[in-house]
């Protein structure tokens, strides 16, 4: 894994717009993951940024979902398709349309998950997933214990996700309980993974990501099997 350290989230944010938007000038029909969650936002806004400035053309890119809630209505507020549209659809002037989808009110979430999986595979797999770290070391929500062949599938959050997810709905009561992820197979079948870490309190999981055992207890782990990770972490992180 490459460990790239910035001075702060500024920093941070500007080094992983930079490196999404290498991504796309390399690849511009790139395969592409795009996680929500507080630590990526900077990111998307800078990208945006070097958008308007010409910087490059993100039209042709292939996008695909990350993670999302289970059970919540389609215009709930909470669902991180929501989030997603807000914080990277829109701002990039992208067309919604094209977007492979996990759908939080999929009557049949097995099928969502295999619809979604087909079409990761019909693209040849991510060219590049945009991850943000869980404080249990979770990837989208591969909670722990995740095997590192698991598929994308319907999971029930962590007590822990549960905490840090209450933080963008103003309380653990607004946080629904299942949830479909992309698959640690898929993932991990990225050519390229960008992971980004910010603050103090994920210091030690960084740390145990980074250089402790590889394992299904720290599904982010696993990145240190794969041979193509960016790591991007502020000071307070690393
Ligand atoms: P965060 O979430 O970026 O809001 O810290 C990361 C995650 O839980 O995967």
């Amino acid at each position: 894994m490459k460990l790239v350290i910035e001075q702060d989230y500024a920093a941070l944010s500007l080094a992983a717009a930079r490196f999404i938007a290498g991504a796309v000038v390399e690849k511009p029909e790139s395969a592409v993951v795009v996680a929500t969650g507080n630590t990526p936002i900077g990111a998307y806004e800078q990208l945006a940024l070097l958008q308007k400035q010409g910087g490059f053309d993100p039209s042709r890119l292939n996008l695909f979902q990350l993670d999302e809630y289970l059970g919540l209505a389609a215009g709930d507020s909470r669902t991180l398709w929501g989030w997603m549209d807000r914080a990277f659809i829109q701002p990039l002037g992208l067309a919604a349309d094209n977007v492979v989808r996990l759908h939080c009110d999929t009557t049949d979430a097995d099928s969502t998950c295999q619809a979604y999986d087909a079409a990761v595979a019909a693209a040849g797999g991510f060219d590049l997933c945009i991850l943000g770290l869980g404080p249990n070391g979770h990837l989208a929500f591969n909670e722990p214990p995740a095997a590192a062949d698991s598929n994308t599938r319907k999971v029930i959050l962590t007590e822990e996700s549960i905490v840090s997810n209450s933080a963008y709905w103003g309380g653990r009561d607004k946080v629904p309980l299942q949830a479909m992820t992309a698959g640690l197979a898929q993932i991990l079948g990225s050519k390229r993974i960008l992971l980004l870490v910010s603050g103090a309190k994920k210091r030690d999981i960084l740390q145990r990501v980074l250089s402790g055992p590889v394992t299904s207890d720290v599904p982010a782990s696993f990145l240190q099997l794969h041979g193509n990770v960016t790591v991007i972490a502020d000071k307070e992180a690393a």
